[in-house]
């Protein structure tokens, strides 16, 4: 494993990990000061793209975004999500994320669940591409969007997917809506860190959708806390701009040729 990968391992039980997405490259320049993992979630079908579910983002989709996040990466580690139907058997998940890795210059990949893709996993790791796991809430294939935990057989699966995904080499864990004790319990149990999202102060790390963190995207999920309200301030300069334009004060001699 590369050191960076090792690097972020040694952080468990030491210091929080921090995360967020990015989409772009401005925005992804930024947090590069301030995050350990840059993730460019398939969140973006919803967030930006306004699509019913992560399931219609495409490969191409995410390569481009990716490509341009990379531009704005230069400490950070930067993880892209394979998106759904990217990765329905081991060969197809192994040339597209091989695609992935060629085109982004990503450090590595994302893949939603467990047992199911253990085998699909332990082959990307096998050829060298870092994967990152992702359980509890899986938008991908998930019918209905509550957290996870609550009945015994899904904590169970939950714990067990833990363990295979640690066993078959991911560097860490995406915990997505999943119920506080269990957020512990899994966190506790493994060696690699687990990055929470709606999983309790308990994970070795956090990771938000960086449009939810600053408020740009008009939403309110129990899990989010808005950080800023870009959107207000947003609509501040853009009014200050559409006055000025229409009392001429913009543009002036001093932005004129
Ligand atoms: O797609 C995404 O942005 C994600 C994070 C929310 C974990 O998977």
């Amino acid at each position: 494993m590369k050191k960076k990968f090792l690097d972020l391992i040694k952080k468990k039980n030491k210091q929080k990990i921090v995360s967020l997405t990015a989409y772009s490259k401005n925005v992804a320049s930024i947090l590069d000061n301030h995050c350990d993992i840059i993730l460019v979630g398939d969140s973006l079908g919803s967030v930006l793209y306004n699509y019913k579910s992560t399931r219609e983002v495409t490969l191409n989709t995410m390569i481009e975004h990716s490509k341009s996040v990379r531009m704005g990466i230069k400490k950070g580690l930067m993880i892209v999500d394979m998106p759904h139907n990217t990765y329905r058997t081991p060969n197809e998940a192994l040339k597209n994320a091989k695609q992935i890795m060629k085109k982004t210059k990503c450090d590595g990949v994302k893949l939603e669940g467990g047992q199911k893709i253990i085998k699909t996993i332990k082959i990307l790791i096998k050829n060298k591409i870092p994967v990152m796991g992702h359980l509890g809430l899986l938008p991908q294939t998930d019918k209905t969007f509550k957290f996870k935990g609550k009945k015994k057989l899904e904590r169970n699966n939950i714990i067990r997917d833990s363990q295979l995904l640690e066993k078959a080499g991911v560097f860490s864990i995406v915990l997505e809506c999943v119920e506080t004790s269990l957020a512990k319990l899994v966190t506790e149990n493994i060696s690699v860190p687990t990055i929470g999202i709606g999983a309790s102060k308990y994970c070795d790390g956090q990771i938000l959708v960086f449009d939810d963190l600053i408020g740009l995207n008009p939403i309110n999920y129990r899990f989010v806390k808005k950080y800023a309200n870009i959107r207000n301030e947003i609509s501040k300069a853009v009014s200050h701009y559409s006055k000025e334009v229409r009392k001429i004060k913009f543009p002036n001699q001093k932005n004129s040729y």
